[in-house]
């Protein structure tokens, strides 16, 4: 990466995790960092402010990015960040199974904020389906009406079968792959 500074743009920093990561990477590495953290979420945009809101090396925007955006429709704080970032990290849920679409938005982003040689983590998105056999927390999705993140490490957890790719993307283009059927 030439000269001393390095743009980021974090699409979904939700409560600022990898924002404080790229703060710590760029103190270790000696560089000088600008962020560009998108968060859709107003709530997670409040917190965002109150933790970095004083610092001038974060810029937070509450925007829903989406593919379809273009430069000029970005908010003005992200003009200085159009074209010109070195990195972009990012961890979203998606694309299947949920609606954070992860290789959409980073193709997005690829297009409307990276160099060429830009660092793009991910790079690439896997997701894999498998049937689990979990009583307990069957029981207590239907008690509260919740959703639940089932682990497979959960004791309560009985895998049914091998986990199956069901869909694989390149986060920088969103080639991507969906298997048309998944048998267990
Ligand atoms: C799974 S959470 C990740 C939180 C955070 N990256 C972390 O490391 O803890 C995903 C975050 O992405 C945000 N998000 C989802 N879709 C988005 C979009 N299109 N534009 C901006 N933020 C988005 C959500 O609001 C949420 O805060």
């Amino acid at each position: 990466m030439p000269g001393r500074q390095c743009n980021a743009v974090i699409v979904g920093p939700g409560l600022g995790r990898l924002v404080r990561y790229c703060l710590e990477g760029a103190a270790l590495a000696g560089k000088a960092v600008k962020i560009l953290c998108i968060e859709a979420n107003a709530a997670a945009v409040d917190v965002l402010n109150i933790e970095y809101g004083r610092d001038p090396a974060v810029t937070v925007e509450n925007l829903a990015l989406h593919p379809t955006h273009t430069a000029g429709e970005l908010p003005a704080a992200c003009a200085p960040f159009v074209g010109a970032c070195h990195l972009s990290v990012s961890e979203l849920l998606g694309c299947w199974g949920d609606n954070e679409f992860l290789p959409e938005l980073i193709s997005t982003v690829q297009r409307l904020f990276l160099l060429d040689d830009a660092v793009v983590i991910p790079e690439s998105w896997d997701n894999y389906l498998v049937p689990v056999h979990a009583p307990g927390i069957h029981a207590g999705v239907a008690e509260h009406e919740a959703t639940y993140i089932c682990a497979p490490s959960s004791p309560d957890v009985t895998l049914l079968a091998p986990a199956t790719l069901a869909y694989s993307a390149r986060c920088a283009t969103a080639d991507r792959t969906f298997l048309g059927s998944v048998a267990f």
